[in-house]
């Protein structure tokens, strides 16, 4: 494996997420504000061209997973060709896209001619006029016809996003766990995480434990299934039903020990960690006329500089002036 995709901790990262576009066409609370978020100039966001240059030195260096992500990547209205000129790149075995679903039906032939094969689809409620106050548009039923599409063009399984929220969505726990009996789901419960603006309550947060205890009151066969190297999740199954239910412990246990990923924003920022602040602009060397060794030194130094953990939410015992609220996380999950 490529010595510039290794990080001091020797972890390889085999994984690349590349943003299409800051733009999306929902406003879901957990992620951006009513107004929407300060956008790049079209002028600063990598061209076609340019995603595709990067996407081959990275294959040819290793990754053998591509996720294209937002924004919302089914927006771009490129995004079928930059799939097929990706599924060109020999070494490439998985390309996959995160998408709310509201563009996914109409999409998803194309896009599965084109050699798209994993599907991770945003979803947070099965009540429709909740997904309205979620996401601040219309659009419930598209996102569910995206998903029958999914399972009928033959992704399996077709994982579903649910980021639960206390108060607005932890009740549906059991519903969405139902869907798994008939349908080749996975059902992934993510921990509501803060960033900037979000709106982030610790309150509003509820835990891989809490969300557990729930399912094993009214399943307690449920079974975890052995971890997947690499995965955000954590994964359950209940005998007899067709699809799985994970955890995205994203606040609770972070899985920073078995990180394989790297992300290039829409901008062209190389990003290490999630919660790393941008470390190169691979746009700006790129433009520059770097060559490939070029961009490949720059690459590894910012993957040797990657941290062993996050400081998301870890570390935050030792951060100067914390909130209070953090604090309070900090001691409960310990
Ligand atoms: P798979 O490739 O199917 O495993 O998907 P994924 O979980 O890697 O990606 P997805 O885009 O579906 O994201 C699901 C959740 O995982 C989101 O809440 C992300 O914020 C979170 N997530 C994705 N990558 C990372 C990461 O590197 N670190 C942390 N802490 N969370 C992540
Ligand atoms: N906490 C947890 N997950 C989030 N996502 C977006 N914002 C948050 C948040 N604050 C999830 C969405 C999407 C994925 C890319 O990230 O559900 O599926
Ligand atoms: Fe954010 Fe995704 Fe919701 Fe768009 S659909 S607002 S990118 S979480």
């Amino acid at each position: 494996f490529s010595a510039f995709l290794t990080d001091s901790f020797g972890r390889q990262h085999s994984y690349l997420r590349i943003s299409l576009t800051e733009k999306c066409n929902l406003r879901c609370q957990y992620c951006m504000p009513e107004e929407g978020v300060p956008l790049t100039p079209k002028v600063d966001l990598l061209t076609t061209e340019e995603i595709l240059m990067l996407a081959r030195l990275f294959v040819k260096e290793g990754v053998d997973k591509i996720r294209l992500t937002g924004g919302e990547p089914l927006i771009r209205p490129d995004v079928v060709d930059i799939v097929a000129q990706l599924h060109r790149l020999e070494g490439l075995r998985t390309i996959g896209v995160t998408t709310n679903g509201i563009n996914l039906a109409r999409l998803l032939p194309q896009l599965q001619k084109a050699g798209l094969n994993a599907i991770n689809i945003s979803l947070d409620t099965l009540v429709p006029a909740k997904f309205e106050f979620i996401v601040r548009r219309k659009g419930f039923h598209k996102v569910m016809e995206g998903l029958h599409k999914a399972i009928e063009l033959g992704y399996s399984p077709v994982k579903v996003n649910c980021v639960v929220m206390r108060g607005l969505n932890e009740d549906e726990l059991l519903d969405f766990v139902a869907l798994t009996e008939g349908l080749p789901l996975d059902v992934r419960f993510i921990e509501y995480m803060p960033f900037d603006g979000n709106k982030w309550n610790f309150k509003k947060m509820v835990s891989y434990k809490e969300m557990l205890d729930t399912l094993r009151q009214r399943w307690p066969e449920l079974e975890k299934l052995p971890e997947e190297e690499s995965s955000t999740a954590k994964s359950f199954k209940i005998p007899g039903f067709r699809g799985h239910v994970s955890f995205i412990t994203s606040m609770s246990e972070h899985f920073c020990g078995t990180c394989n990923r790297l992300r290039i924003t829409a901008d062209g920022n190389l990003k290490v960690c999630l919660f790393g602040n941008a470390e190169v602009s691979l746009r700006d060397h790129l433009r520059a006329g770097a060559s490939e060794e070029e961009l490949l030194s720059i690459i590894g130094a910012a993957v040797g500089r990657k941290k062993r953990q996050h400081a998301g939410m870890f570390n935050i015992s030792q951060m100067k002036n914390r909130p209070m609220i953090l604090i309070e996380l900090f001691l409960m999950l310990q």
